[in-house]
């Protein structure tokens, strides 16, 4: 029997995907960092059941659905967590998101995630894990048609670790000292799915240069994971550039990207890359020194760049 006068609380972590994106789709290691900040929902009964998305840096309400409402991947998200539970009435669900939206810091993966760990306990009966799991890999299967399921691994917990795509996936635990690096959104970008299914048009027109290019990018991870480990920061970094290098080549970069990259070696991150689906969105850049003056660089250029620290 539901308990109608409990709120509910779940969290999700947001993602940094350090190296391998898209590669990742294609069976190639990624390694990925989930992020301490991410998203907050909170279900409560209310008067009538919707699903708001507010922006947790602004206030500002990002989103509202209703079920059955406009048919868009947030309303069908949002319908595919209430019958997969079997919940029905009206279930208010608020999610604050502290990462960037839609910006490849994974912030779909860190809604479904908390929403359905908020749902699964409104329920009113012990959820396993594998349940939540079931719910995120639908949702993001509706945010993002092919997902390698990476984001959702990172929104599930933290640290850092090589995801490799799989029945089930690969998850290994790297353990990586703790590293300054700086994040800045570069501007609007396409869905997932879009930049996803581009990566796809190349793999069909170029089949051999685009596996050659996801077998570097697998190259470069397994050298990432020995200089991470080392805490060999140059390495890292260097690794970092070639590896934005292959994604410029996938086509998934953008001049403001591009730019953000460049203005971030200039002021002294030892390497600088996009990060998540590319097309617009976030940029990293790994500045153990000095990420104040990376910070400023970029800040001054117009970006709106934060530092974190990693993982
Ligand atoms: C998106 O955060 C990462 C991609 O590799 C897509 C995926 O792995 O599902 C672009």
């Amino acid at each position: 029997m539901m308990d109608t006068t409990r709120r509910l609380v779940g969290q999700g972590c947001g993602k940094l995907i350090l190296f391998g994106e898209h590669a990742v789709v294609w069976g190639q290691p990624a390694i990925v960092a989930g992020l301490p900040r991410g998203a907050t929902a909170l279900v409560r009964m209310a008067e009538k059941a919707s699903l708001s998305i507010v922006n947790g840096r602004t206030g500002a309400v990002h989103a509202e659905v209703e079920p059955k409402a406009d048919g868009s991947p947030l309303e069908q998200a949002y319908q595919a967590m209430l019958d997969i539970l079997e919940l029905e009435g009206p279930i208010g669900v608020h999610v604050t998101i502290d990462v960037p939206i839609g910006a490849g810091l994974g912030s779909s993966a860190a809604m479904s995630v908390a929403a359905a760990r908020a749902l699964t306990q409104f329920v009113g009966k012990p959820m396993a894990t594998t349940e939540v799991e079931a719910i995120v890999a639908r949702t993001e299967s509706i945010f993002h048609g092919n997902p390698s399921g990476i984001d959702q691994a990172a929104a599930l917990g933290g640290g850092i670790f090589q995801y490799t795509r799989g029945t089930p996936a690969s998850i290994e635990a790297l353990w990586v000292e703790p590293v300054s690096v700086v994040v800045t959104e570069t501007g609007p970008a396409p869905s997932t799915a879009s930049l996803v299914e581009g990566v796809g048009r190349f793999h069909d027109a170029h089949p051999k240069i685009a596996s050659r290019i996801d077998e570097l990018v697998g190259e470069v991870v397994a050298d990432a994971r020995t200089a991470l480990a080392k805490g060999d920061w140059g390495t890292v970094g260097e690794l970092m550039n070639v590896n934005h290098g292959l994604l410029v080549s996938m086509g998934v970069s953008t001049p403001g990207l591009d730019r953000a990259c460049h203005i971030a070696r200039a002021a002294g991150a030892l390497g600088a890359k996009l990060t998540g689906a590319g097309g617009g969105g976030c940029m990293f850049a790994l500045a153990p020194e000095s990420p104040d003056e990376v910070v400023r660089a970029l800040q001054e250029a117009g970006f709106d760049a934060f530092e974190i620290t990693i993982p």
